[in-house]
């Protein structure tokens, strides 16, 4: 029997979020999109450090996929997702369905310009005008003393954190380091899709991001330079086609001529028809990890 609760209205969150509270207790969320992994599971993991009590909300959000994008595809594996929520030691899940987030007549949109327009922005148009439209319906419903996101997704985290200090939401945004595979792959639910061929390229990503850390760990803060070397690795893999690679400063995601203190090394690629991305913060000694 699984220990985790499921939740599948507003009202049935509130009333538990309630119950909770009137026990002193503090509450996490984690929002995913299920087909969870280790890197999802590191996020409760912090959750349940950080507060009494974890609730991940699982919802394939449709707001955030493009018309040619994988939505009808997306992997929804709910029953093996409830085991290891349960075994990592959440309390609850959010499952709403499509009409409980966006009801008839919804029409509220954020948008927070200025961040979402470049990196991923330009090759998934709306895509984070529906990301922070869901995590604003959910932290609504949720009301989190905090909600926990992974730094893989580095300009969705980038973009919320804008929305939750412009709009004033009462919830502290933690975030969490990529996960990898053994073999450096960054964790993702997409990773699935990958063919062994395209799955053993895609290595490509992180070892370039790899390259591009030694080189600023020597010294060298030429950003053309620094992201032309990891550039030159990943394109050594011909079923990683490169979408943007890019050295940006990490709070405004404006392109870096130089590294200076912090820069933010991100890349997307497709492998066959599976888009994926991963990124490397940068200090001036190479790599570092950082909340
Ligand atoms: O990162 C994700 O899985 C999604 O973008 C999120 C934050 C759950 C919103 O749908």
């Amino acid at each position: 029997m699984s220990g985790v609760v499921v939740l599948k209205t507003a009202e049935a969150v509130e009333r538990t979020v309630a119950s909770w509270r009137s026990r002193g207790h503090s509450i996490s969320l984690v929002p995913t999109m299920g087909a969870l992994h280790e890197g999802h599971l590191s996020l409760v993991s912090i959750a349940r450090k950080r507060s009494k009590r974890v609730i991940v909300s699982i919802f394939v959000n449709p707001a955030q996929f493009g018309p040619d994008e994988d939505f009808s595809e997306y992997p929804r594996t709910f029953e093996e997702d409830r085991e290891k929520l349960s075994r990592a030691g959440a309390h609850a899940i959010f499952l709403p369905d499509e009409h409980m987030i966006y009801p008839m007549g919804f029409s509220t949109s954020v948008l927070v310009s200025g961040l979402t327009e470049s990196l991923c922005g330009r090759f998934r148009p709306g895509h984070f005008n529906g990301v922070t439209t869901v995590c604003a319906v959910l932290f609504g419903i949720v009301r989190p003393d905090i909600a926990v996101f992974g730094r893989k997704d580095a300009q969705q985290l980038t973009v919320i954190r804008r929305m939750v200090r412009d709009l004033h939401m009462r919830v502290q945004v933690v975030s969490g380091p990529v996960v990898r595979e053994p073999d450096g792959l960054a964790m993702s639910s997409r990773n699935r899709y990958l063919r062994t061929e395209e799955r053993r390229q895609s290595t490509a990503l992180y070892r370039g991001l790899c390259k591009a850390a030694e080189l600023v760990s020597d010294g060298e803060r030429n950003a053309d330079r620094i992201v032309g070397r990891a550039m030159e690795i990943i394109d050594s893999s011909p079923l990683v086609m490169v979408q943007y690679i890019e050295l940006v400063d990490p709070f405004s995601l404006k392109p870096l001529l130089r590294m200076k203190r912090k820069g933010l090394l991100a890349v997307a690629a497709s492998v066959g028809e599976t888009r994926l991305i991963d990124n490397i913060m940068l200090g001036p000694e190479g790599a570092i990890e950082e909340e």
